[in-house]
């Protein structure tokens, strides 16, 4: 049977070509998760169905995270005098030690999720920690609270303390076979993702068996890539046969068709070839880039080139997981790397901010991050009312308003493949 309603409003989203797109006093139609299409006069075929009425409201796709790492949300904001390593050892490792307490786990993993259900993601892909039976509660966790997306039961099994450094290799892939059977088939949102933290942190022979686990569960894959220059060294150094760390990856198998890499700094042109060959989604991470001193990622290069990019929180590199910053932090890093390389070439344009937290993540999970006919039907709608008041806006200065005022606490109702979440 099919299942449907209308949301009616002012509907913002972005095209393939990264421009933004207005269509205002709206109805978009919803049947069984999907859009049916967004008009300016209801159908008749569609009059009989519930509407939802937002006249006057904005209402976005929802926003996407593609690099979060959830047991890192309760120490958001701390530590930013470390550079990554360090940061790693001070505050990651041992935080991430204690999930390895099912209950625990339950208890902050359940605080992320509901502060992402409350916000504007509607995707998400995360890290959880080592800890199998702690990845399948967060797996637990974000779908109970409404959302979509991956979880990673993160692999890491050398280079790391002992609290947090898992038993052997065996045991690593063991583990990680165990949770993908007993997770796979258990939540229609969520799917596991093979995740070797990084290289550094995972042996030649975990990084194989991991590739082979991926392809024979046709799992996505998820890792860091060219974050910091000491961890681009220590790579350079474990795997002194590769030309760059990104064939790393690909040497083991572990660049499928879904992938997303973290970060992204430094790639050079042989990497960003490899990628793009690969159809790699980038995770741009900004706020975490500038916090840990990482670096600034040449966004619009890749974008130019073609490779897949979308936005992460990265939370707890990041301090927020709220997306509307992430699109403010890429644009705030790429005008200043404009000025660096002494005002040539270009910076990201503000539609294009939009364009990577929608459409440029959400191609990850299909066809989601806009209102296209048959495309998933992820919404948000933002309450503008508590901004200073400039009602003689236009169109782009409404979205300009909007990209600069707007955060989580803005979205008075949501939506995640048609379920109304509130
Ligand atoms: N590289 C390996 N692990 C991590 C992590 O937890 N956060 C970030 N930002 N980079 C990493
Ligand atoms: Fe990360």
């Amino acid at each position: 049977m099919m299942e449907g309603f209308v949301l009616h409003g002012d509907f913002l989203d972005t095209t393939a070509q990264r421009r933004v797109r207005w269509r205002k006093n709206a109805w978009a139609v919803c049947e069984d998760g999907r859009c049916a299409g967004v008009f300016d006069a209801l159908p008749e075929r569609w009059r009989g169905l519930p509407v939802h009425d937002c006249a006057g409201s904005v209402i976005l796709p929802g926003l996407t995270d593609l690099h979060v790492h959830a047991p890192q949300y309760e120490f958001a904001g701390l530590g930013f005098d470390h550079q990554l390593l360090d940061w790693l050892e001070a505050l990651a490792f041992p935080t991430e030690a204690r999930y390895a307490d099912a209950d625990y786990a339950r208890a902050h993993y359940g605080r992320f999720a509901a502060d992402l259900r409350q916000g504007a993601t509607t995707r998400v892909c995360a890290f959880a920690t080592l800890h199998g039976a702690g990845a399948a509660v967060l797996m637990e966790a974000l779908e109970q609270a409404g959302l979509a997306g991956g979880v990673g039961k993160v692999n890491m099994d050398r280079l790391s303390p002992d609290i947090l450094r898992e038993e052997s290799t065996a045991v690593s892939l063991a583990d990680t076979e165990a949770w993908i059977l007993a997770t796979r088939e258990n939540f229609p949102h969520i799917r596991p993702v093979i995740t070797p933290r990084f290289v550094p942190s995972c042996s030649p022979e975990l990084l194989a068996g991991l590739g082979a686990l991926a392809e024979k569960y046709g799992l996505p894959v998820q890792s860091h890539l060219d974050e910091n220059q000491d961890e681009i060294a220590l790579v350079a150094q474990l795997h002194p046969d590769c030309e760059s760390y990104a064939r790393v990856y690909d040497k083991y198998g572990l660049l499928p068709a879904e992938c997303i890499m973290a970060h992204c700094v430094y790639l050079d042109a042989a990497e960003r070839r490899l990628l793009r060959e690969r159809g790699v989604f980038v995770a741009h991470c900004p706020g975490s880039n500038a916090n840990i001193r990482s670096g600034i990622a040449p966004v619009t290069e890749y974008l130019d080139e073609g490779l897949s990019v979308g936005l992460g929180s990265d939370v707890a590199g990041g301090y927020t997981l709220d997306m509307f910053t992430a699109m403010r932090d890429a644009l705030s890093a790429s005008r200043l790397l404009w000025r660096l390389r002494g005002g040539t070439g270009r910076w990201l344009r503000s539609e294009e901010a939009l364009f990577l937290a929608t459409r440029g993540g959400g191609a990850f999970f299909g066809q989601v991050g806009a209102f296209e006919p048959g495309w998933e039907f992820d919404a948000v709608v933002v309450d503008e009312s508590r901004w200073p008041a400039r009602p003689q806006n236009t169109d782009a200065q409404r979205f300009e308003r909007l990209l600069y005022q707007a955060g989580d606490r803005d979205v008075t109702a949501k939506y995640v493949a048609g379920r109304r979440l509130f």
